[in-house]
């Protein structure tokens, strides 16, 4: 299959390269993703490599991915990834909102960027130009999708920006829906407002995830004073691997063991 690809890329693409517009070259090139992908909708890592994002191959995510989204591939859900890729260039991009699209076959698939990154635009996949570091423009991307299924943190990793989107989407995202925060190495970075030292700083995204995870067990504090945070009554399983975590949301009030003894 692989081989396909590239006779599609090496010999078939630059015969119309110069005959053709941008968007019809993307049909063209989108038709014969599906031919080669037909037959494995359901492997994110084949899917990965055909449509050409950095989820396999520069990272190793696509196997997590998986695991935690097979149950939900042929559910009508809403997916909001945060990033398109391709920067400031407008055709670049949109790898993974396309390899998204192809795995869940009933999803909508949502993103923003801060470029415009419309040329991506198709059937199933909206895309909106924004920061995801304004509230407000996250307030009219959130009320235009409506239910939010799983959102994906894949924009600017740095430090600062990843907590404020976290703050800002994850009460909007629904119950039983999850979320993931890509490429955490930036927590030991400074230039991305990281630091190695004092890994368990609040200000990082590492330092931040792991404060959250006692606040699983909050029921189980016996401090009576404990007022138990959005976050502990809201999460309910959070799950690290290398440079990515997922956040599961739900109503985190299971009663403790203890109370039921002593009943
Ligand atoms: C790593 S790329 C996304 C790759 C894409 N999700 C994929 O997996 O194929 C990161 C994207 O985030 C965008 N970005 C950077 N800062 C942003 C911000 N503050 N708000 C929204 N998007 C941002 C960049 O323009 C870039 O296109």
């Amino acid at each position: 299959m692989k081989k396909a690809d590239q006779f599609l890329r090496e010999k078939v693409l630059p015969i119309f390269k110069n005959r053709l517009s941008e968007k019809e070259l993307r049909r063209i090139k989108n038709f014969g993703k599906r031919l080669l992908t037909f037959h494995k909708t359901s492997d994110l890592t084949f899917l990965a490599q055909i449509y050409g994002t950095d989820k396999w191959g520069e990272h190793w995510y696509t196997p997590h991915y998986e695991f935690h989204f097979q149950k939900l591939r042929k559910k009508r859900i809403n997916l909001l990834e945060i990033g398109v890729g391709g920067y400031d260039k407008p055709y670049s991009g949109g790898s993974s909102l396309r390899m998204w699209k192809r795995y869940f076959s009933k999803a909508n698939i949502f993103s923003f960027d801060i470029y415009d990154k419309s040329p991506h635009q198709e059937s199933r996949i909206k895309i909106f130009q924004g920061s995801q570091v304004d509230s407000e423009f996250l307030d009219a991307v959130c009320n235009e999708i409506g239910n939010l299924d799983i959102i994906i943190d894949d924009g600017s990793h740095l430090n600062e920006h990843v907590l404020f989107t976290f703050h800002y989407l994850f009460p909007k995202l629904k119950s039983g829906g999850i979320y993931v925060v890509e490429d955490t190495q930036t927590s030991y970075w400074e230039h991305y407002g990281g630091q190695v030292e004092e890994r368990n700083n609040q200000g990082t995204i590492m330092g931040y995830f792991k404060s959250l995870v006692d606040g699983l067990n909050h029921v189980e504090f016996k401090n009576k004073r404990y007022e138990p945070t959005y976050y502990d009554l809201n999460i309910i399983s959070i799950h690290f691997y290398h440079n990515l975590i997922f956040i599961y949301k739900g109503d985190n009030q299971e009663t403790s063991n203890l109370n039921r003894k002593s009943s």
